[in-house]
């Protein structure tokens, strides 16, 4: 199995560029199997999330090839087959494929997804909003078996903004030509991708960005062409990569307006960040201190997924903070291993205190999901002395080249084989 070996404390001095979104990229993805036709997608990934979205088009007999940072995708030909678990259970993401298969062949066979363990992760409104759009769904076992003989108009109203559930609706409803409506729809950027992305290929969407959407959607859209928008949490990812090792960093094809939040966090913890259109530079020079405590919140609050990596950002900041999860129950995990570095964090359920230490010494440690691996990326670069990171498998699901790009910034981490 593979771990980082890093050696710290370090600085990080240079320049990154920034991918495309994998939240964006993943949906899209997804999106093009409404396609009858040919679609040309900029700005994806390399990571793992995509490979298993490709494998998943490839396997329904979708042309997928990559050319650089492009992936070319022809789903004329494309047949629907039961998806089985060693392709869905890969990331929490293919639940996306229920909705695209329903909404290009009314019925889908799909195995529960799986993805990072950040506690419950039910799908009940995903399965409520398709079967207010006319599916019948049967859970069958880990597989879920949908059949829909007729669309229906509906209005479709969220007790939460759920990212996932609101792309399936628009996904489902992208091929239906009379109008869905969601009340109470997620506003993150990436849905803004999507529907940019379904209205290139015929469908007309209004409120995009609020939270009441409106879809008429095309009997057969067309094949296009669409580049994804910058990965707004690997931005944040460098951003208190640097903060918390100190140094400079420009950031480029990333935009600041995306992580706002997070941007005022760093300001308030005594980073100097300055961004254009396409740049952001970041110098942290001295030693941080707290900022107001973060909470989580849907966009355009605090991103549930750049929490961990702040956290780790401010591990030796003066003062305290709390950090309050509300999005996910068990989002905490890297807090139990940043204390094994010497990090002083407690927690009570949906909170972690964290008051700064002077210093944190290398030890090992285990990620055990995406975000939390990439904070403890970030916690080790801090330590003195050697740190050995396990579970680098999350780390890779969402981050194209995380390695590399610390190294060519001045970081000593590389990726070695041990035995599990
Ligand atoms: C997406 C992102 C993930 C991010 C999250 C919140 C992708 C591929 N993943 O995940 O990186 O952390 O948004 O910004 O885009 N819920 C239910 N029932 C459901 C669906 C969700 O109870 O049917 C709950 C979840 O358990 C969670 C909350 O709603 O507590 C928000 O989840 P959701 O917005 O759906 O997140 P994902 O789409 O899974």
């Amino acid at each position: 199995m593979q771990a980082y070996e890093i050696a710290g404390p370090t600085r990080l001095f240079g320049e990154v560029t920034i991918h495309g979104a994998k939240n964006s990229a993943l949906p899209i993805l997804a999106a093009t199997v409404l396609c009858r036709g040919r679609c040309f997608l900029r700005n994806i990934p390399e990571i793992e999330d995509v490979h298993t979205a490709c494998l998943i088009l490839q396997y329904l007999n979708a042309e997928v090839r990559r050319q650089g940072n492009a992936l070319y995708i022809d789903t004329t030909y494309l047949k629907n087959r039961p998806i089985d678990g060693t392709l869905a259970g890969k990331m929490r993401a293919s639940i996306l494929f229920l909705g695209a298969l329903m909404g290009r062949f009314g019925e889908a066979s799909i195995a529960l997804p799986g993805g990072c363990p950040l506690g419950k992760r039910p799908v009940d409104l995903h399965l409520c909003a398709l079967e207010r759009l006319g599916a019948q769904i049967e859970v069958q076992e880990d597989r879920l078996v949908l059949t829909c003989p007729f669309f229906c108009a509906a209005e479709i109203r969220l007790p939460i903004p759920s990212v996932g559930a609101t792309e399936n609706i628009l996904l489902a409803a992208g091929c239906v030509e009379h109008e869905t409506v969601i009340v109470g729809a997620a506003r993150e950027p990436e849905i803004c991708d999507l529907a940019e992305f379904l209205q290139k290929t015929g469908a007309v969407i209004r409120g995009v960005g609020t939270d009441r959407i409106s879809i008429i959607g095309c009997r057969r859209p067309a094949g296009t062409i669409h580049t994804v928008i910058p990965d707004r949490i690997e931005t944040a990812t460098y951003l208190c990569a640097a903060a918390g090792c100190g140094g400079e960093l420009t950031l480029y094809q990333t935009d600041a307006k995306l992580i706002t939040p997070v941007i005022d966090s760093l300001e308030h913890a005594g980073c100097r960040i300055e961004s254009e259109a396409e740049y952001i530079k970041i110098c942290a020079s001295g030693g941080l201190s707290m900022p107001p405590d973060v909470v989580t919140m849907p966009y355009p609050g605090f991103p549930t997924d750049a929490q961990p990596v702040l956290m780790a950002a401010l591990l030796r900041a003066e003062g305290a903070c709390r950090f309050r999860e509300t999005i996910f129950e068990h989002r905490f995990c890297h807090a139990e291993q940043m204390k094994r570095l010497g990090g002083n964090l407690t927690q009570n359920a949906d909170e972690v205190l964290l008051r700064g230490t002077d210093k944190l010494i290398g030890n090992s440690v285990n990620a055990q999901d995406l975000r939390g691996g990439a904070a403890l990326v970030i916690a080790c670069l801090q330590a003195e002395g050697k740190s050995l990171l396990t579970g680098v498998k999350h780390v890779d699901r969402g981050y194209d080249n995380l390695e590399k790009n610390l190294s060519a910034l001045g970081a000593i981490i590389k990726k070695v084989e041990i035995s599990p």
